[in-house]
């Protein structure tokens, strides 16, 4: 007698039990290896006439094997039992309602661009997209910022090593939805109402600013275009975002691309534009806009004789936490469920 059978004995009786599909089949199993005839109670029988030391062993592993065996017959027939369904004692409901699966929704950012979208569209823009990774020519170029010019540290820049534009320069990451800008005229003759969302990237990282962030770009180009209709769309633009009774403001400023050039601030959220602590003098800043440049719309390939327009550029999520009072922009990324789900 070696152990190696014993073990293999043991294997196959187990293997057995955990098929059998029934109580009759697990009794006839029993008997079978631990009946008064069974097969581990022949071997058992063997044990006194072993010599000492195999009596050690082989006895023991033995009774081992025949403890296994009684252990996977009792664990088969309590698995068996609460798999059975007694028809008598179950029953189900088929009226009650059923469990609703869990329903998520779009982004917050996602769906305050289609807000914008919407809201922009009513008015007659289009909504376009151009290249992320841009040249530096419609990034600064054909923005009236040079090579080397001191404005273009306002947009703290990353560039692409190993990308160069013969005529076109360097390979950028947009760090603004005005590159969309000379796209659009080169695209498309005025009358020009377009509306460019987009991601942007910068070198910046604190609780209001975030390496990548959207913009959201409106440009009007078309005969006889001035500030009131700057105005008058940014107003427009701002009662329907925050609320009927919000009022903006432009304030000057300085872009290359525009003149003259704007700052536009919207009446606090949180007053309503007596000043609080939050705005302190009432108001909160937008964004920037302005008349495009007469050398712009050159670059574009539009007469600035016959033509004109104004731009804006505003942060996506700049005017979403203005809107909800909040005050870190990481929530809006780091994909938070409990933050998430209050929207
Ligand atoms: N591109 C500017 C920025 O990122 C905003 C802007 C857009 C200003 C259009 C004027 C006109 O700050």
């Amino acid at each position: 007698m070696d152990i190696s059978k014993i073990q293999n004995l043991k294997n196959q009786a187990i293997s057995a039990v955990l098929e059998a599909q029934s109580d009759d089949e697990l009794e006839r199993l029993r008997i079978a290896y631990l009946g008064r005839k069974g097969e581990i109670t022949q071997l058992l029988k063997t044990i006194p006439s072993l010599s000492a030391s195999e009596k050690k062993e082989i006895g023991q592993s033995i009774n081992d094997a025949k403890k296994a065996i009684e252990q996977a017959i009792k664990d088969t027939k309590k698995s068996q039992q609460t798999q059975k369904i007694d028809f008598d004692q179950e029953w189900l409901d088929v009226t009650a309602p059923g469990k609703r699966p869990a329903v998520g929704h779009l982004h917050l950012v996602t769906e305050t661009i289609e807000e914008i979208t919407d809201i922009f569209e009513k008015i007659g823009f289009t909504r376009k997209t151009y290249p992320e990774v841009e040249w530096d020519w419609y990034s600064f170029g054909a923005l009236n910022m040079p090579e080397n010019h001191p404005a273009r540290d306002d947009w703290e820049t990353l560039y692409l090593d190993k990308l160069k534009h013969q005529k076109y320069g360097r390979a950028v990451l947009t760090p603004h939805t005005s590159s969309g800008q000379i796209r659009e005229m080169e695209q498309q003759k005025p009358p020009i109402r377009m509306l460019n969302i987009a991601k942007c990237y910068r070198r910046q990282a604190d609780v209001s600013h975030a390496p990548m962030f959207y913009q959201f770009e409106t440009l009007v180009v078309d005969k006889d275009i001035n500030i009131t209709h700057l105005k008058g769309t940014l107003d427009y633009f701002a009662r329907q975002y925050f609320g009927k009774d919000r009022k903006t403001r432009i304030r000057p400023f300085h872009f290359q691309f525009t003149e003259p050039s704007f700052e536009i601030d919207v009446t606090c959220i949180v007053c309503g534009g007596q000043g609080c602590p939050v705005c302190k003098d009432g108001w909160l800043e937008l964004g920037g806009a302005g008349m495009v440049h007469p050398l712009v719309l050159k670059h574009g390939g539009i007469d600035p004789e016959k033509y004109s327009g104004f731009a804006s550029g505003f942060g996506v999520e700049r005017v979403l936490m203005m809107k909800y009072g909040l005050d870190d922009i990481r929530l809006l990324f780091n994909g938070d469920l409990r933050f998430l789900n209050q929207f």
